[in-house]
């Protein structure tokens, strides 16, 4: 059987499932299904979309192209704002019967460190996730694909939160690994991974790239071999936990992150599919007997060679 209790960085979760940010719109769900919601909420943990010190309209349509097995989007993080974010949206989310991780993403350290430091003080909110997928506008480049900046910005944000913070890693970094222990040594109490890797799609008339955005990110089950190689090799270079996912459609899949080393999984694409995803994932995944999935062993370095 999967594990009823977790830890999660000193959080206490009745199951190992979250959702991938920006993949369940809760209070849209809450709408929409009323009460019920609350009663079989899907997740075991719920991570907001991520917020913005600014208002943001997100980027122009189309945002999404259906790809093989996933989709790539261009949502562009359309979000209320931090204030927004207080005085709107938290209240909401607090009424979520489970714990609230919050993600966010700073266009440079100053920007990182208010969102931190306003949201971090928030009862409501047991975990703050810093979605570091951007570039910095003072140096040009996306945190989280550099192990430097990474260390850079986690080391800004630590002392401003007694709350756990999780970094929420790219895949289109050169190295995840090292992005992630550089993350774990500033400070870093858990790791995410991974975000949506970069993507593009052409318009079928010619005319250049379908996404209002230009590019966009490739999610989904189309995914999920890369996904799984990186919670592997991140897992077996940090002590914190590790939450996994990409492409994560059934308990079959979140057994094998689990087995990679994950501490918890998030179920993301999948939910647009079917609301309800997380449970059955979390139900499949109860009923799979961990010891027939032993954790796999780290990887000889030379197993970066294939083909
Ligand atoms: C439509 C969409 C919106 C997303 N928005 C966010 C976001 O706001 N913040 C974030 O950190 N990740 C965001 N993600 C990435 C997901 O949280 C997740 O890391 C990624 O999609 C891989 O998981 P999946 O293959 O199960 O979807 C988004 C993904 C999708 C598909």
């Amino acid at each position: 059987m999967a594990p009823s209790v977790v830890d999660l960085a000193g959080v206490r979760l009745d199951g190992p499932v979250l959702n991938g940010s920006g993949t369940f719109d809760a209070m849209a769900a809450r709408r929409a299904f009323g009460d019920a919601l609350l009663e079989r909420f899907p997740f075991h943990a719920f991570v907001s979309k991520t917020i913005t010190l600014e208002p943001r309209q997100g980027n122009p349509p189309p945002r999404l192209w259906e790809t093989p097995a996933g989709m790539i989007n261009s949502i562009g993080l359309p979000n209320r704002g931090l204030e927004g974010f207080l005085a709107h949206d938290l209240p909401r989310l607090a009424e979520l019967p489970v714990p609230l991780v919050v993600s966010v993403m700073g266009f440079s350290r100053d920007e990182l460190a208010g969102l931190v430091a306003r949201v971090g003080e928030r009862p409501e909110v047991a975990m703050l996730e810093l979605n570091v997928s951007c570039p910095n506008v003072e140096s040009g480049l996306v945190m989280g694909a550099d192990a430097g900046e990474t260390a850079r910005a986690v080391e800004r944000v630590r002392p401003l939160t007694e709350l756990p913070i999780a970094v929420k890693l790219t895949p289109n970094a050169a190295d995840p690994a090292a992005v992630a222990v550089a993350a774990e040594n500033a400070g870093a109490d858990a790791v995410s991974l991974i975000n949506t890797l970069k993507g593009m799609a052409l318009d079928p008339a010619g005319t250049g790239p379908w996404l209002g955005g230009g590019t966009g990110g490739v999610s989904g089950p189309a995914v999920r071999a890369v996904a799984l190689e990186q919670v592997h090799s991140v897992s077996a270079r940090v002590r914190i936990p590790v939450i996994g996912m990409g492409g994560i459609a059934s308990g079959r899949d979140a057994a094998d992150f689990l087995a990679a080393g994950a501490t918890c999984v998030a179920v993301g694409t999948e939910s647009f599919r079917d609301p309800a995803a997380g449970r059955r994932v979390a139900s499949e995944l109860a009923t799979l007997d961990p010891s027939s999935r032993p954790v796999c062993p780290v990887a000889p370095a030379a197993d970066a060679l294939s083909g």
